[in-house]
């Protein structure tokens, strides 16, 4: 038997930090890729380095990108995942932010064509939602090989800050988040609970909502902090949950940002794009998507969410067809 074989486009904060955690768990060889020259090359072989203390026989190579061609080493990955792109700078609009990491993504997606047709994809660069979207217009995969993170991160967040209310383990506290990957993010109440307790029984209206809001805000909370970049820790790990449901066929339901059409599409009332709901993960990919049903007030929250997620899609594909 082969090991398997992961690819991670950027190697900046995130893709660093997963791609240490992939290969300190042995998922497999780890291809870090990279445009600026030196860094991933670097950053994977002090990786490689620390692998005897933990015990870990996986691989870690790191390829610049300038030259296009290093793109062949991506060959037949089974998991590729995205996240280089931009953060935004000063005087730039979100509308701005999106056409530029767009044209990333298209560009690297181009290469996911090429090299690795068969991988499940797992796109990282925000929007991820609206990422997803554009790296599937460009590959032409079967939308089911790719999800995008969102709820995986913010459900982690989310059972964090119900763990530290109550006292208890994190372990006992399920827990998640659907909808888009950003402010309108819907922290699902309702079906959270504490082994099996509902949380609604357990923490009072008031600090529900404080919880809720702060859910919302959690990437805004680690940027305020950090002034220069945003989380790269827990992003890190949340991909790796969804890495590894991958690469072992663990058939784990995390939140994940998934591909709505026929029936799905119905029951949510969105099609054809990425929003994140609770899906069952295996080696192929996105394998189940759950069909939620929602109260009067869960509705209004969703319907805002693919609202914006809609609207954001329409972008992409402007942007796309002006690439054209
Ligand atoms: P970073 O700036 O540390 O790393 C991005 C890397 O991408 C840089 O090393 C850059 O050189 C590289 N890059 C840029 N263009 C490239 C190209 N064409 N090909 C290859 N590499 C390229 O940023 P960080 O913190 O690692 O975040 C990466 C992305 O992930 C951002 O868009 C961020 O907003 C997003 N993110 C999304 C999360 C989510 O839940 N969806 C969570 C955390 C981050
Ligand atoms: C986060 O939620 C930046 O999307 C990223 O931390």
């Amino acid at each position: 038997m082969t090991r398997a074989k992961i690819s991670v486009i950027g190697a900046g904060n995130v893709g660093a930090t997963l791609a240490q955690f992939l290969a300190l768990k042995e998922l497999g060889d780890v291809y870090l890729f990279d445009v600026v020259d030196g860094v991933p090359e670097g950053k994977g072989l002090d990786m490689l380095e620390g692998n005897p203390h933990w015990g870990s026989d996986s691989k870690v190579y790191g390829f610049t990108t300038t030259d296009e061609k290093a793109y062949e080493n991506m060959k037949d990955s089974d998991l590729v995942v995205v996240t280089a792109g931009l953060a935004r700078k000063p005087g730039m609009s979100r509308d701005d932010l999106l056409g530029k990491n767009v044209e990333i993504i298209g560009g690297v997606a181009r290469q996911i064509k090429k090299y690795a047709p068969g991988a499940v994809v797992i796109v990282v660069t925000n929007p991820a939602d609206i990422m997803a979207y554009a790296l599937q217009k460009v590959t032409g995969f079967p939308p089911g090989r790719i999800m995008g993170l969102g709820g995986s991160l913010d459900s982690a967040r989310f059972r964090t800050f119900l763990a530290e209310e109550l006292n208890v383990s994190v372990k006992d506290v399920n827990a998640f988040v659907i909808g888009g990957h950003g402010d309108d993010m819907v922290p699902f109440l309702r079906y959270s609970n504490v082994a099996g307790i509902p949380v609604e029984k357990l923490i009072s209206k008031e600090r529900l909502a404080e919880i809720v809001k702060r859910t919302r805000m959690g990437g805004g909370e680690i940027v305020n902090y950090l002034k220069t970049g945003s989380a790269f820790y827990a992003p890190g790990i949340s991909i790796t949950a969804m890495a590894e449901s991958v690469i072992l066929d663990k058939k784990r339901v995390i939140p994940s940002a998934a591909y709505l059409s026929g029936s799905h599409a119905k029951h949510y009332g969105a099609d054809g794009v990425f929003i994140g709901l609770p899906v069952k993960i295996g080696k192929n990919g996105v394998e189940h998507i759950y069909d939620l049903d929602f109260n009067p007030d869960e509705l209004e929250l969703w319907k805002k969410t693919v609202a914006s997620v809609n609207e954001n899609c329409r972008k992409v594909d402007e942007f796309l067809s002006k690439a054209h």
